[in-house]
């Protein structure tokens, strides 16, 4: 096992929104590097960079065509070291994004499958012919409509894409595609990174024939079982564990679309040859019905109860199931954490720590987004803002597949659209936030003006100075990491707490996710011990226990 990599704060950076070093509107490495003095105060141990590829930004850059260079927006190869050496300098790691379920219908070997019928690239994909006038099967995308898409130019001709239709899937049951990414991994690991977060590796295996689903059922349907998590999938992670995973120390993080805690255990326990860490997504899905996150019939409420359930099921799931967890609340496929499970007006700043803390808190690998460390927040925005592929093609599926009217589809995509998190990021109260001397390419939250990074450097109150300590409590106790977890007070309805211990050290948290005041009673015991985290001023610690609106406080027992 990897310890001391588990044990180990990241960072993740959306680059295309993190800070323009050459005005041009549009984030870069050069931009990363000039706020790596900033990343190292906070104090983190590793960046995973969203994709840095040459792509053509249909889902910016989870569309590559070409793994071996650097999107130049970005910059060059030679940033790119530079990137590597100056975070070495500052002992930063990074972790680059491998996207291998599908390329860019630009790459060049699907260009050159599209050219030849007969080249060998042809069966680095799905190509299929179509079915009664219509697609192969009846599997929808992930992002709405028909996961298949024609071909032009050739007669009843379709390939899959799971994604955009400029995403074409990879058929990883070809050895030479295999080995293919074998190579891109190696390219990287030897050039000075130190892991990857693998793009929703547990799909990367599709079911033999590709059979529709649920056949008798009308419409597009969710191809489920058919390429979630096949026996196939650990096979194949296991051969890139054998021949390049193995031989590198760093971290390999699966993303795990409905993963179970069983199948988790199978990617990342301790005893897998596969990868270190999985995220799952239940919290991301909470609200939402059971088509995912545009299905709008729970209205996306959610309760404290529920939220607590995933918690500790995911938590106790990783001690009982021998895995750890990258913990999470929010990434560039999500709204921001303080506007969906805390309270982005009243309680902006308590609830932002409330949630911070849950993070650093809990058993696994703490995972921050960039600009979750001063709490930035959800935007509204309007349709000609919105940037994101699954936005702009949901709007129309919402409308056209499930009749909603155009008001409600747009309320829905407002809701749950990408974009939130993709506004760039607020340094200063300068222009732009102080991304960009220009206009940004995409919007930037106006209220950038008292939300930002300069401001809260100087405030000892600030949620980025809160999220330092966080930090610092988490690194120095590896009790966080790989301790156990308890439950505590299941049954109430407001508060969410646990203990965590090891032979040596002990805590107890307490997280009040409401807007309400709470009580409880505290443990005699705990109430002249050391207070090591709190988002209130002068909590009192007394055995009627009264809690403010997403109060947290952590105290070390022993
Ligand atoms: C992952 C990425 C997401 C991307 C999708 C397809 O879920 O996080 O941004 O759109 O895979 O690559
Ligand atoms: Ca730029």
């Amino acid at each position: 096992m990897k310890k001391s990599s588990i044990h180990s704060v990241v960072y993740q950076i959306w680059p295309r929104s993190f800070n323009d070093s050459n005005d041009d509107g549009i984030g870069d490495i050069q931009g990363i590097i000039q706020k790596l003095d900033y990343l190292k105060y906070l104090g983190i141990d590793q960046i995973w960079l969203s994709p840095v590829f040459v792509s053509p930004n249909k889902d910016y850059g989870y569309d590559i065509q070409d793994y071996y260079n650097i999107q130049p927006e970005f910059g060059s190869l030679e940033d790119m070291d530079i990137l590597i050496s100056e975070s070495k300098k500052r002992d930063i790691k990074i972790i680059m994004d491998l996207v291998a379920n599908h390329t860019s219908d630009q790459h060049p070997w699907f260009q050159e499958a599209l050219k030849d019928k007969n080249s060998k690239y042809r069966d680095f994909y799905f190509f299929r012919e179509g079915k009664n006038n219509q697609e192969p099967n009846n599997w929808i995308s992930l992002f709405g409509g028909s996961a298949w898409t024609k071909v032009k130019n050739e007669d009843n001709m379709y390939y899959l894409s799971l994604f955009t239709p400029q995403q074409t899937d990879l058929n990883w049951d070809n050895p030479e595609v295999r080995s293919e990414i074998e190579k891109i991994l190696r390219f990287w690991l030897e050039r000075g990174i130190s892991g990857f977060r693998m793009d929703v590796i547990n799909i990367i295996s599709k079911k033999e024939g590709l059979p529709d689903k649920n056949p008798h059922k009308k419409g597009y349907q969710f191809a489920d079982d058919y390429i979630v998590s096949r026996e196939k999938s650990h096979e194949y992670i296991q051969e890139m564990y054998d021949n390049v995973l193995k031989d590198y120390p760093g971290l390999f993080i699966g993303e795990g679309l409905l993963i179970s805690p069983e199948q988790a255990r199978r990617y990342c326990g301790s005893n897998s040859k596969e990868l270190d860490l999985m995220f799952h997504f239940d919290t991301m899905l909470i609200g939402c019905g059971p088509l995912g996150k545009y299905d709008f019939r729970k209205l996306y409420r959610w309760s404290i109860k529920e939220f607590k359930e995933i918690y500790f099921k995911w938590q106790l799931a990783s001690i009982n199931h021998d895995f750890y967890l990258g913990n999470f609340l929010s990434n560039h496929d999500n709204g921001r954490a303080v506007s969906r499970f805390g309270n982005d007006k009243a309680f902006h700043n308590v609830s932002a720590k409330a949630l911070l803390s849950l993070i650093f808190m809990s058993r696994g690998t703490p995972f921050i987004y960039q600009g979750e460390e001063i709490g930035m927040t959800n935007i509204k925005l309007d349709v000609e803002d919105w940037k994101d592929f699954e936005a702009i093609n949901d709007y129309e599926v919402l409308q056209t597949m499930m009749h909603l009217p155009k008001g409600i589809a747009k309320r829905v995509i407002q809701k749950m659209t990408r974009d939130q998190a993709r506004t760039p990021m607020q340094w200063s109260d300068s222009d732009y936030g102080g991304f960009s001397n220009v206009k940004p390419w995409m919007i930037v939250n106006p209220n950038y003006s008292y939300i930002n990074v300069s401001h809260q450097q100087v405030d000892n109150n600030s949620i980025l100075n809160f999220t330092k300590l966080c930090i610092e409590l988490y690194k120095k106790d590896p009790c966080f990491a790989f301790g156990q977890i308890e439950p505590l007070y299941l049954e109430h309805k407001q508060l969410l707490a646990f203990r965590r211990f090891n032979e040596s050290t002990e805590y107890v948290v307490y997280i009040n996710m409401s807007n309400k005041y709470i009580h409880f009673k505290l443990n005699n015991e705990y109430i002249n011990k050391e207070l090591v985290l709190s988002n209130y001023s002068n909590p009192l610690l007394i055995e009627k226990m009264i809690m403010r609106p997403y109060e947290t406080i952590v105290i070390k027992v022993k």
